[in-house]
């Protein structure tokens, strides 16, 4: 196992659960130290309690002051920041037509409002330190138009055009900027879809069938393509909006 992050502080939104989750395991793998962050304060000490320097923090990403605070205390107690992913997200299975404007507001303000709070709070410590990383989790769907997922494509494609603009204007300060693009990934958010189907296991059968690879993905998988972003392995790559996704939307 490679350790291309000791001495790293490694900020996680979003990893009381699937990718995210996975993603604050590798990092620690890896040497880091972990500040695992979630809405879920209890699911985020799960994560933590697992893992070698890493710690738990309650925040709510789509909360300015939660967040600065989260940001804040990482400085205060780990006294740096050197890699930060904006992974906590939700989703919505609407049509544009069906879909209210309150769960149109909410989860722009997770998955938008949330990945431009993480960048505001953090881009002022990296750049008085000489540099960092960011990695956004995008999503295929900030790429593509996926059937019933208007809002959740509509805001990850901002996700995506924002992790560009961000790696435009800082990356004379030595910060990088890029975002990965999961497909469908096996994690508690797909077991939440599978429950609400009317008939789950053919929901599954359906996911799977559409995938070139006929299976869906891991969360270590996805956590792999964020470490790889995030790591000195990616010194020439930002702006960049990594797939993995089986090779879903590439036919
Ligand atoms: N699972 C997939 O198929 C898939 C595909 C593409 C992209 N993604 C993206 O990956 C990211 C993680 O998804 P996952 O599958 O691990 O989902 P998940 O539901 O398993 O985990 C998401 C975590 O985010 C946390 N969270 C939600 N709202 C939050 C908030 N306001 N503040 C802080 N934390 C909050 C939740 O408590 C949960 O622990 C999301 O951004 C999602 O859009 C997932």
């Amino acid at each position: 196992m490679s350790r291309r992050f000791e001495g790293k502080v490694v900020v996680v939104t979003g990893a009381g659960s699937g990718i995210g989750r996975a993603m604050a395991t590798a990092f620690s793998l890896e040497g880091a130290r972990v500040v695992a962050a979630d809405l879920n304060r209890a699911t985020a000490e799960e994560t933590a309690d697992g893992l070698e320097n890493a710690f738990a923090a309650g925040v709510d990403v789509s909360e300015a002051a939660s967040v600065a605070s989260l940001i804040s205390d990482t400085q205060a107690h780990q006294g740096r920041l050197d890699i930060l992913c904006n992974n906590a997200g939700i989703g919505s299975s609407k049509t544009i037509v069906d879909c209210e404007p309150d769960e149109w507001d909410r989860l722009f303000a997770v998955n938008v409002r949330g990945v431009y709070l993480g960048c505001k709070y953090a881009i002022p410590l990296m750049i008085a330190r000489g540099g960092g990383v960011i990695v956004n989790t995008a999503s295929v769907a900030g790429l593509v138009g996926l059937p019933d997922r208007a809002a959740y494509c509509a805001s990850k494609g901002a996700v995506v055009t924002l992790t560009k603009q961000v790696a435009v204007d800082y990356v004379a300060h030595g910060i990088r900027c890029n975002c990965i693009c999961p497909g469908t990934v096996d994690t508690p958010w797909v077991g939440r879809l599978l429950k609400e189907a009317a008939d789950p296991t053919a929901l599954r059968a359906e996911l799977v069938a559409r995938q070139p690879m006929g299976r869906l993905g891991t969360a270590e998988e996805v956590a792999q393509a964020a470490l790889y972003l995030a790591s000195d392995d990616a010194a020439f790559v930002t702006g960049t909006a990594l797939v993995i996704d089986g090779g879903l939307i590439a036919r």
